[in-house]
């Protein structure tokens, strides 16, 4: 049995379009159609699944909101302050709520960030990815290294000095200082947070179909890994998560959310939810209509939803792997029983298969990945696959 109240909550709300598609990318995201976003009608659709999401999680604190794409800064202030408002009227926020953004810098147009401030945003994330601009233009990219500079610029003065720069390492054509460069450019910016990808060609994108010239082979790509990691480590980021550097106290909540197998409602086309049953005997999983079109044209709320289906215990002590095992802390069997209600034992035959092959160790009551368990993730997170 697990208690549902005493489970953190954040809100995940998708808006799937993008000025156009990144040849390397597989989000739901999709160009914008010749006629535009249909902004209202979506926001109009998002509210309506607010409704239909809420009742699930009645009366719990909402710790963090995240508008992930797709591209939200896209969408107006007024749009995103009528998501927040109506998530409000139906449940209850924490004082100190994370309310993050994601941002391109090529659609930030002077002034909007204070519009997005003034409508409850207080953290964003621009997708830098590089600061090179014949990098950025390979990668298919619709802004150059000084738009970067310049969203930056923006954020501060309007007042949001929280915020992440994603960049992506072993680029086409990268070298090992071309990395270290392009972390600098960063760092020189003094975001509070920084996610730092390692591009991996994913199935069907253009860039799997055509691999573009010059990708730096795996021992390349660890190698500017490790580097990088020490570079952010002695400019004051820690690292807390395989992709995650941040300052002290400024983690990224809502992604703690998540690797800390807590729960989150998810509306927006294709959005993913994961939510503990108020009786605590289950976890529901739900994931919404994934195209654009399709989500907009229901006109149920029911009909948004693709699938919602309990979590078969049998998976449960994986999928929590998956998650707690990106944490460089790694998580506690107190921890683990709190939020899947199933007792550690059953952790204990694949973790000592894990800790005899060097990728898991336990230290002051952790379980925790090694340095060689983080670096072949996907093995160790596979030892827990259910039999
Ligand atoms: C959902 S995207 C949203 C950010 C925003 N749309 C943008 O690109 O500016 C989040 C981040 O995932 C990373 N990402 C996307 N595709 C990737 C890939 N194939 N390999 C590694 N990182 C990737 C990028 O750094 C991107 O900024
Ligand atoms: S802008 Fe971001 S979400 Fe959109 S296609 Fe590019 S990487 Fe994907």
């Amino acid at each position: 049995m697990i208690d549902a109240r005493g489970i953190p909550l954040a809100l995940y709300v998708h808006l799937p379009w993008c000025v156009r598609k990144c040849p390397y990318c597989d989000f739901n995201s999709h160009a914008v159609p010749a006629g535009g976003i249909a902004e209202e009608a979506y926001v109009a659709a998002l509210r309506r699944d607010l409704e239909f999401a809420a009742p699930a999680v009645a009366g719990r604190e909402i710790v963090s909101v995240f508008f992930g794409g797709g591209t939200p800064s896209l969408f107006s202030a007024a749009a995103i302050a009528r998501v927040l408002s109506h998530a409000r009227s139906l449940l209850p926020f924490a004082a100190d709520a994370e309310i993050t953004l994601e941002a391109n810098p090529g659609t930030v147009e002077h002034g909007r960030f204070a519009d997005y401030a003034a409508a409850g945003v207080n953290r964003v994330s621009l997708g830098a990815q590089s600061f090179d601009d014949a990098k950025l233009a390979t990668l298919g990219r619709i802004h150059g290294a000084g738009d970067i500079a310049r969203a930056v610029g923006e954020l501060r003065t309007a007042g949001i000095d929280n915020f992440n720069l994603d960049l992506m390492y072993a680029l086409p054509g990268q070298d090992l200082q071309g990395a270290l460069d392009d972390l600098d450019r960063a760092i020189a910016l003094a975001p509070t947070h920084v996610s730092h990808y390692q591009l991996t060609l994913e199935p069907d994108t253009p860039f799997a179909k055509r691999p573009p010239a010059g990708l730096p082979d795996d021992d390349l790509a660890w190698s500017m890994q490790v580097e990088c990691q020490s570079l952010l480590a002695s400019a004051g980021y820690e690292q807390y998560e395989v992709s995650g550097y941040a300052r002290p106290g400024r983690r990224c909540r809502h992604n703690l959310v998540y690797w800390e197998f807590g729960d989150y409602l998810g509306i927006g086309a294709g959005a993913h939810g994961k939510v503990t049953r108020r009786d605590g005997k289950a976890i529901e999983r739900t994931i919404r209509v994934r195209h654009p079109a399709a989500y907009l044209a229901a006109t149920t709320a029911e009909q948004r939803v693709a699938e919602a289906r309990d979590v078969a215990p049998a998976d449960l002590s994986f999928e929590f792997c998956l998650n707690a095992l990106r944490l460089v802390a790694g998580f506690t069997p107190q921890h683990f029983e709190e939020r899947t209600g199933l007792p550690v034992a059953v952790l204990e035959q694949p973790a000592e298969q894990a800790r005899a092959r060097g990728l898991l160790e336990r230290v002051d009551g952790r379980w925790r990945a090694t340095a060689l368990g983080r670096r072949f993730l996907n093995d160790l997170q596979e030892q827990f696959l259910p039999a």
